[in-house]
C-alpha cells in the first residue's frame, strides 16, 4: 500500500498535467498581430529583443499609437500577460495601454512616458471570445511607439488564438455573375455647364454586340451621340433640363432608362466614381501606368459599370528639389509635367479614348505634399492649362499652403479653394473640384458654397478596420452637408492591392472580407465619391466583385443624392438609412462586433409604417415582405445592405419628411429620453417583433 500511494499520485499527476498546463502562445507569432490598426507607421514584431525604458526584453509587438488589435480567443484562453512601455527612441511620447475582455475594460495603464521601465499586465481571460488590445497617444505628442513586450496568451491545451477573421464566418463573393441582358448603369442625371464640351460615356453592361440609342437627342441642340464610342459629346448652349432616354439592345433583351442632362452651373450631381493613383502607386506613378490602368478599366468592364474618372495623384509635376523655376514652368509660366508623363494632352486623349474622364492633382501651396510644383500664384493659368489638356477633375491638396498662408479661418482654409473654384469655373471646361484638405475648418459646412464638388473629411485612411469605423463616426454628423453637386469625401477606397496593404491579406488589404463589405457599403450609402485605390493590373476576383455590383453602385448614384444617416442602434448593429429617388429606403445594418450578431431594423421606432418589401442589395435578391422590422444575422464586422419598398399603404409616419428624421430623435434622446412620440417610439415590445413573409419563389 505504501508503494501504491506514490504511484497513484504520479499517475494522477500525469493525467492532470496535459489538461491544466495549457499552451503558451506569443503575441508576436505570425497571424496574430498583423492587423494592428497603426495609423502612422507599420507595426512590427520581433522575437529577438526589444528595448523598453532602458530594459531589454526578449520579444514584442511594436506599433504606433493610437492603435487597436482584436485577438480571437474562442473561449479557450486563460490569461494574457505582457510588459508594456514605449520603445526606446529619441522623440518623447506618452502612451496609455488598455486591455478589453470583449466589451469590458479589464486593465488600463497610467499615461506612460518615454524612458519608463516596463509595466506588467496580467489579465484573466477565462471564457472570453475575444480581446482587444489598445494603445492611445496623448494629444500633446500625437503618436508614440508602444510595445506589448513578452506578450503571451495562455490557452487551453491544443487551442490557439486567431486573428479577427477567425471570429466569424467570412463572406465570399455575393455579387451575382454578370447578366447577359443589357443593363444601363448610368445615374439618371448629369450636370454640364452651358457651352462647355460634354464628355459622357453611357455605361451599359450585357453581352455584346450591344446597340445603344439616345432618345430625345434632337431636343438638346448641340448635343451629339456616337453609338460606337457610346459617348455624348458636343455642347449645349442654353441652360435647362433636357430629358433623354438611353435604350440598349442585344440578343437577350432591351433596357431603357430615363436620363436628364442638366445644363446649368452645377457639376457632380451624383458622387464621382473613378480610380486614383495614390493608394496604388504613391509617387511611383507614370504615364505608362496611367495608360495601362485606363485600358484595364475598360477591359475589366469598370467603365460600363459607371466608373468614370481616372485621376493622377501626386507626382506628375516637376519636383522642386534640385530644379530651377525654368525646369518646372515654361517661360510663360505654363506648368510642365515631369519626364515620366510627357505630353499631358496626349495622355488625357489616351484616357478619354477609353471612355474615361481625366483627373489630375495639384496644391494651392508652392509645392505638393510630395514636393512637386504646386499652383501657388498660378491658379488661373493652371486652370486654363488643365482645360487645354482636357482635364475633367482636379484634386487640390492643401500640402505646403500653410507656409504661405496668412491669417486664420477664411484666409487660411477657404481662400485658396474659393480661388481655384473660380479659376476652374472660368476655364471653359467642366472640371470637378475635389477639395483635399483633410477636413480643415469644418470644410463640409462651406465646401459647396465656394464651388467645391467634394471635400475630404479626414486625414489619409489606411486599410484598417479602425479607419473604417472612424470614417463612420466622422460622417455620422456630416451627412446633412452632402447633396447633388457637393459630397463628403472619406478618402480613396482600400480594397484590393495598395502600396499600404499586406500582400498576404484578402486581395491585398488588411481588411477582412466582411470588413470590405462594410467599407464599400458605407461609401455607397453615404454618397461618398468612390475612388478605387488599388492596382488594377493585379486584381483578384473578390475585389472585382466588390466594385462591379450595379445595385450597390445604384445606392450611391441615386439622383436624389441623399446621404445616409446613422438612424438607430440595435446592440452592436448600427443602422444607416437614406431615402432613394423612387420612394424606397436604402439601409445598412453594420455589425460593429467581430462576432456574428443578429440585428433588427425596427420600423416603428424609425417612423416606418406598414409592410415593406425588402431586397438584399449585394446578393441582388428579394428577401420577402416584412412588417414591424427587418431582421438579419450579420457576420462579424460585415454589413447587410438592403433596399425597402413600401407595400400598399405603407410609408412614413405622418409628419415625417424622410427616414433620416430619426437621427435627430436619437441625438435628443441621448440626453433626455423622449416619452410618447408616436412617430418613433416603440409602444410595446411587440413593435420590434418582425413579421416576415418569405417571397414565393417563382
Ligand atoms: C495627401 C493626400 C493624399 C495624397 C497625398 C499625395 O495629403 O491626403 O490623398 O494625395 O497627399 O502626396
Amino acid at each position: 500500500m505504501r508503494r501504491l500511494i506514490p504511484a497513484l499520485v504520479v499517475s494522477l499527476a500525469v493525467l492532470w498535467l496535459p489538461t491544466s498546463w495549457g499552451e503558451t502562445v506569443h503575441l508576436d507569432e505570425p497571424g496574430l498581430w498583423e492587423r494592428i490598426s497603426s495609423y502612422h507607421g507599420v507595426p512590427s514584431a520581433s522575437s529577438d529583443g526589444v528595448r523598453v525604458g532602458g530594459v531589454r526584453l526578449a520579444r514584442g509587438v511594436t506599433a504606433c499609437a493610437p492603435n487597436t488589435l482584436v485577438v480571437g480567443l474562442h473561449g479557450e484562453a486563460r490569461r494574457f500577460e505582457a510588459k508594456v512601455g514605449l520603445r526606446d527612441v529619441t522623440s518623447p511620447a506618452v502612451v496609455r495601454f488598455r486591455v478589453w475582455r470583449e466589451r469590458e475594460l479589464v486593465w488600463e495603464s497610467a499615461d506612460i512616458v518615454s524612458n519608463t521601465p516596463p509595466t506588467s499586465v496580467s489579465v484573466d481571460l477565462t471564457g472570453a471570445r475575444y480581446m482587444t488590445l489598445e494603445m492611445t497617444a496623448s494629444r500633446a505628442f500625437y503618436t508614440g511607439w508602444g510595445v506589448w513586450a513578452d506578450a503571451t496568451l495562455e490557452m487551453n491545451p491544443g487551442k490557439r488564438p486567431t486573428d479577427v477573421a477567425g471570429l466569424s464566418r467570412q463572406l465570399g463573393i455575393l455579387t451575382p455573375p454578370p447578366a447577359k441582358a443589357p443593363r444601363i448603369n448610368a445615374a439618371s442625371v448629369f450636370g454640364v455647364r452651358p457651352g462647355n464640351p460634354v464628355f459622357y460615356r453611357v455605361p451599359v453592361t450585357g453581352e455584346g454586340p450591344l446597340s445603344i440609342e439616345v432618345v430625345g437627342l434632337e431636343k438638346a441642340p448641340g448635343l451629339t451621340f456616337d453609338p460606337n464610342t457610346r459617348r455624348l459629346g458636343g455642347a449645349v448652349a442654353r441652360p435647362g433640363d433636357y430629358p433623354l432616354a438611353f435604350r440598349a439592345k442585344n440578343a437577350y433583351g432591351t433596357a431603357e432608362k430615363g436620363f436628364v442632362l442638366k445644363v446649368g452651373d452645377r457639376l457632380a450631381l451624383t458622387p464621382p466614381l473613378g480610380w486614383n493613383s495614390w493608394n496604388a502607386f504613391a509617387t511611383a506613378i507614370d504615364g505608362e501606368k496611367v495608360r495601362r490602368t485606363a485600358a484595364r478599366m475598360e477591359s475589366l468592364g469598370l467603365v460600363d459599370h459607371g466608373w468614370a474618372y481616372l485621376t493622377i495623384d501626386d507626382g506628375w509635376q516637376v519636383k522642386a528639389k534640385g530644379t530651377t523655376p525654368a525646369d518646372r514652368r515654361a517661360a510663360d509660366g505654363t506648368v510642365r509635367s515631369n519626364g515620366r508623363f510627357g505630353d499631358m494632352k496626349a495622355l488625357a486623349d489616351a484616357v478619354h479614348a477609353h471612355g474615361l474622364k481625366f483627373g489630375i492633382y495639384s496644391s494651392p501651396g508652392p509645392t505638393t505634399c510630395g514636393g512637386y510644383e504646386g499652383s501657388w500664384l498660378h491658379e488661373f493659368q493652371d486652370a486654363r492649362t488643365y482645360a487645354q489638356w482636357g482635364v475633367d477633375y482636379l484634386k487640390y491638396d492643401y500640402c505646403s499652403y500653410g507656409q504661405v498662408a496668412y491669417g486664420e479661418g477664411l484666409d487660411r482654409d477657404i481662400c485658396p479653394y474659393a480661388l481655384m473654384s473660380r479659376a476652374l469655373a472660368s476655364s471653359g471646361r467642366d472640371i470637378v473640384h475635389s477639395l483635399c484638405q483633410q477636413g480643415r475648418g469644418n470644410v463640409a459646412e462651406w465646401g459647396a458654397s465656394i464651388g467645391g464638388h467634394c471635400w475630404r473629411t479626414t486625414p489619409d485612411r489606411f486599410d484598417f478596420w479602425a479607419d473604417v469605423v472612424s470614417i463612420m463616426d466622422c460622417h455620422a454628423a456630416l451627412w446633412r452637408h452632402a447633396g447633388p453637386g457637393g459630397w463628403n469625401d472619406p478618402d480613396m477606397m482600400l480594397v484590393g492591392k495598395t502600396v499600404w496593404g499586406v500582400r498576404s491579406g484578402f486581395g491585398g488589404t488588411r481588411l477582412t472580407p466582411n470588413e470590405q463589405y462594410t467599407h464599400v457599403s458605407i461609401w455607397a450609402i453615404t454618397c461618398a465619391p468612390m475612388m478605387i485605390g488599388c492596382d488594377l493590373e493585379d486584381l483578384d476576383g473578390f475585389t472585382l466583385s466588390l466594385l462591379t455590383n450595379d445595385e450597390v453602385l445604384e445606392v450611391n448614384q441615386d439622383a436624389l443624392g441623399a446621404a445616409a444617416a446613422p438612424i438607430d442602434d440595435d446592440g452592436e448593429i448600427r443602422i444607416w438609412a437614406k431615402p432613394m429617388a423612387d420612394g424606397s429606403v436604402a439601409a445598412a445594418l453594420v455589425n460593429l462586433s467581430p462576432l456574428e450578431t443578429e440585428g433588427r431594423f425596427c420600423f416603428v421606432r424609425n417612423g416606418l409604417t406598414g409592410a415593406w418589401r425588402v431586397r438584399d442589395v449585394w446578393r441582388q435578391r428579394e428577401l420577402g415582405t416584412f412588417e414591424r422590422c427587418f431582421r438579419a444575422s450579420v457576420p462579424g464586422h460585415a454589413t447587410t445592405l438592403v433596399r425597402l419598398w413600401p407595400v400598399g399603404s405603407a410609408g412614413l409616419a405622418a409628419g415625417l419628411s424622410d427616414v433620416r428624421d430619426n437621427y435627430w430623435r436619437r441625438r435628443i434622446e441621448a440626453h433626455r429620453p423622449l416619452e410618447g412620440d408616436k412617430n418613433f417610439k416603440a409602444s410595446s415590445a411587440t413593435d420590434c417583433e418582425c413579421v416576415h413573409q418569405q417571397r414565393k419563389e417563382q
